[in-house]
């Protein structure tokens, strides 16, 4: 196990905006060194301004790996490697009517399941030399019960958790340490977009504190919020007809 020790150097994907902008907030406020990614340069400038000291902006596509092995060079130069990665970035699409759409999955499994991977090939060399080497994924909610409309979505996700929690057994005699993080409804510009109620919704301030609160304790899992996201867990683990009525319930 591992936990987030005081001035850590961090790489935060989709830090951007919303979740991740909210911890690059949160994190530089308490004197951690940050890497900070996303596509858009301008608003990662802008974060930057927080801390020049303290915050370099490495705008890549982490579908991209050439751009990614661009961002690990600077990593190299600036701060000679990593205690911690956020893997944070993502999209998020809906199919209609169970209607499915091959270039729509493709679109977010690639940003959110292959950018997540990208991110750790060219991130784990980078760890080699940290004495508290720590892995963290933003996953969500809605890998723990299938969803309507979030097939895609959902799909990319449960691969994410997944795919960690696989990485957390084979790294833990390495000493790495993993944590995965499944927010339920936050306020950010990726839920702004939805047309549908969003039970518990929490400000993306109050979910980055609580996941760094979960990360100095070293949380393997950590759910923000955690009544509406135990619910969640608990719905997939229904028996599967009951399961199944009541999502049901929630089709348009
Ligand atoms: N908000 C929620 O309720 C909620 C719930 C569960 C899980 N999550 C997860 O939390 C994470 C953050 O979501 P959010 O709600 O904060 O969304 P957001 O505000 O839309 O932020 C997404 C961030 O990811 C970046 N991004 C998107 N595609 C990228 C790519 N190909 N390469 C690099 N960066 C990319 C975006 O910046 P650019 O567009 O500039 O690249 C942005 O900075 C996501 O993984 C999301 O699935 C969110």
């Amino acid at each position: 196990m591992q936990q987030l020790k005081p001035e850590s150097r961090i790489w935060i994907t989709g830090a951007g905006s919303g979740i991740g902008k909210a911890l690059v907030e949160r994190l530089a406020a308490e004197g951690h060194q940050l890497v900070i990614t996303a596509r858009t340069s301008a608003s990662l400038e802008d974060l930057a301004q927080l801390s020049e000291e303290r915050i370099l902006a490495a705008p890549a596509d982490v579908t991209q790996l050439s751009e990614l092995q661009e961002v690990a060079k600077k990593v190299e130069e600036h701060l000679g490697g990593l205690d911690m990665v956020i893997l944070n970035a993502g999209t998020c699409e809906y199919l209609d009517d169970g209607q499915v759409d091959a270039a729509l999955v493709r679109r977010v499994m690639e940003t959110n399941f292959m950018g997540l991977v990208n991110t750790l090939e060219v991130a784990q060399p980078l760890l080699k030399n940290s004495a508290h080497p720590y892995l963290v994924a933003i996953s969500s909610a809605a890998a723990y019960s299938p969803l309507p409309r979030a097939e895609a979505y959902g799909a990319s996700k449960a691969a994410v958790s997944y795919f960690m929690e696989s990485l957390r057994v084979d790294l833990a005699a390495k000493g790495v340490g993993v944590s995965v993080v499944y927010p339920g409804f936050v306020k950010t510009p990726l839920t702004d977009r939805n047309d549908f109620p969003m039970p518990m919704r929490i400000s993306a301030e109050q979910a980055a504190a609580d996941i760094v609160a979960g990360l100095k304790k070293g949380q393997p899992e950590i759910r923000v919020p955690r009544l509406f996201v135990a619910m969640l867990r608990r719905l997939g683990r229904l028996p599967f007809f009951i399961r199944t009525r009541l999502t049901q319930r929630m089709v348009r």
